[in-house]
């Protein structure tokens, strides 16, 4: 069943007295299962690419559709969209940072109209889960890097969502947290057939997920594994 798909984005900028072609042709389809990796140069398009998938900017050209259903990012379904059917984790946190660990991974379910018990029972429990069971009320300046990132994962997973989409979410750690993280990555698309697109500059971790693309001059190729 194909969750996502991206048909002929096209993205340009104007930059001063040019205008950036970032994204010409930009293809891509997101089936249940899928773990993809997309990989490619510094400045080539992927947040880009990413904010078009995630419904966060609108491209020039080309459509995004969910579960076979076209959605502007401008429309009004958009942000309960986003809420309920995508995931998102960034290279930076962007916990919110007057929240507790706990709080934070809750406000999806808050959002989505859940009560606050429940919510907060809902976030301990996938907290737990991920080994942050003595971190609940901390606030993120009270985190390692590896373990906001963990709070991330945990708030872009809270309400199911059908894809999680992930910008460079270990760029920010040392190897060995990044590790774990791509650990707790490989075992949710293992074990819960959760999908993902994660966007790596790392190739090493790019050859552990099913399908890899190279963004280059604006189009996605398969890269042969
Ligand atoms: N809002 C913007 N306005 C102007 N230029 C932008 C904007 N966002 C990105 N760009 C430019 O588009 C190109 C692609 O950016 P980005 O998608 O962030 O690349 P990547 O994530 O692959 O490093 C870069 O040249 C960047 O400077
Ligand atoms: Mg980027």
């Amino acid at each position: 069943m194909t969750i996502l798909e991206a048909r002929h984005l096209a993205k340009s900028y104007q930059d001063s007295d040019r205008r950036i072609e970032v994204l010409k042709d930009a293809n891509l389809l997101v089936n249940k299962g899928d773990l993809i990796c997309i990989t490619g140069k510094s400045g080539c398009g992927k947040s880009t690419l990413l904010h078009m998938l995630g419904l966060l900017d609108n491209p020039d050209q080309g459509k995004v559709l969910i579960e076979g259903k076209e959605v502007s990012s401008s429309s009004k379904e958009a942000p309960q969209i986003r809420n309920r059917d995508l995931g998102f984790v960034f290279q930076f946190h962007y916990l919110v940072e007057d929240l507790t660990a706990v709080e934070n991974v809750a406000l999806p379910l808050l959002i989505a109209g859940h009560s606050k018990s429940t919510s907060l029972a809902k976030a301990a429990e996938l907290l737990s889960g991920f080994g942050l069971e003595e971190r609940l009320n901390h606030y993120s300046n009270q985190l390692s890097g590896g373990e906001q990132q963990r709070v991330s994962l945990a708030r872009a997973l809270i309400n199911k969502p059908k894809v999680v989409l992930a910008d460079e979410p270990t760029g920010n750690l040392d190897p060995e947290k990044s590790a774990e993280i791509w650990e707790t990555i490989l075992r949710l698309n293992r074990e819960l057939e959760q999908a993902f697109v994660v966007i790596t500059h790392d190739r090493e971790q790019a050859r552990l997920a099913s399908i890899t693309y190279e963004l280059e001059h604006g189009v996605l190729s398969p890269v042969n594994p």
